[in-house]
């Protein structure tokens, strides 16, 4: 029997705050969610509607070092700009917020560290890049090369854009630092996992289900196929940047949380703040922890893996 709903919680992908939305992104993620969302209003359905400013992650600092300016400087003014765009555009987000505050850090280390305790991450020693000329670790866009795959000169270090395939930065050819343009030395390092595969077969029935829902486009439940075909593997959940969400453990003072492992729990920040400012706190709680709420999730083309892989599992694991 159909589950019957009596809320919906809609997000829409949380755009990087490091350059202007334009109308590709509007007619992706943003106006359809609205459409939808205004609809369910018009119905007099208990609806929230949630988006924000994606601040972290290598995007955001190769910003700032390339415009010679804090990565904070970066976000606020983006973020600004974006929100305002947002809004001329009569986008009727119900919270517009941004994962550098304080609420967002606190839910992110909450979460991450729950699956810490529940003893579902394992800590793991691994070879990364690193630029001996700035001292520091090269992880994911902070290195480019050649694509193993399609041999595209121009592939990032963590996907090949000409032929979309993820990829660790260690698998490119000819790696080059992007800060200082030489080719890194390789260290170890350690960081935490999250053991993906270990919920292969539930994700693969939870895909199953969703073929048969509305709103799953096919060639998304393809992708997904494709992904479970190659086998899910363990993924990093942190790294060696000192822009993001800090992790209060001995080791770590130098490593943040991966920016895709807090970007998705900017929706759960921004339904929290959302709640406070309507006077009642705990109603977030609703939205995400009741199973009569329907989650409708709109997103980009480069969003599938996050959303209907990696942050499913997370949620079973939480
Ligand atoms: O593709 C992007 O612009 C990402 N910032 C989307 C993140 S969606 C979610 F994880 F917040
Ligand atoms: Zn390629």
């Amino acid at each position: 029997m159909a589950t019957k709903h009596t809320r919906t919680l809609v997000t829409a992908a949380l755009p990087y705050a490091n350059g202007k939305i334009h109308l590709g992104h509007l007619a992706g993620a943003y106006l359809p969610a609205d459409i939808y969302v205004r609809y369910l209003r018009s119905m007099k359905r208990d609806v929230v509607f949630i988006c924000g400013s994606d601040e972290h992650g290598v995007p955001i600092t190769i910003t700032a070092e390339q415009e010679k300016i804090t990565p904070q400087a970066v976000v606020d003014r983006y973020h600004a700009m974006n929100r305002s765009a947002f809004e001329k555009f009569g986008m009727s987000f119900d919270n517009y917020s941004r994962t550098s505050l304080p609420l967002h850090h606190e839910t992110a280390r909450e979460f991450f560290l729950r699956l810490l305790g529940n003893g579902v991450l394992t800590e793991k020693t691994e070879s990364q890049f690193y630029d001996e000329q700035a001292g520091m670790f090269l992880p994911d866009r902070y290195v480019e090369g050649t694509c193993p795959v399609c041999k595209n000169p121009d592939a990032r270090g963590d996907q090949c854009e000409k032929c979309g395939t993820f990829l660790n930065p260690t698998e490119l050819i000819d790696p080059k630092s992007r800060i200082s343009g030489k080719k890194p030395s390789v260290r170890e390092t350690k960081h935490w996992y999250f053991p993906l595969g270990r919920y292969q077969a539930r994700l693969e029935e939870y895909i199953r289900d969703a073929s048969g829902r509305d709103g799953w486009k096919q060639n998304v439940l393809q992708y997904c196929q494709g992904w479970f075909r190659e086998g899910l593997q363990d993924r990093a959940v942190t790294r060696d940047l000192d822009w993001g969400v800090r992790i209060p453990l001995p080791g770590f003072e130098k490593k943040v949380l991966y920016v895709w492992f807090d970007a998705v729990l900017g929706y759960i920040s921004g339904t929290k703040e959302w709640a406070a400012a309507t006077g009642d706190p705990q109603k977030w709680k609703r939205y995400w922890t009741d199973p009569s709420t329907k989650y409708v999730a709109f997103i980009g083309k480069d969003n599938v893996v996050c959303h209907c892989i990696v942050f499913p599992a997370r949620l079973v694991a939480w």
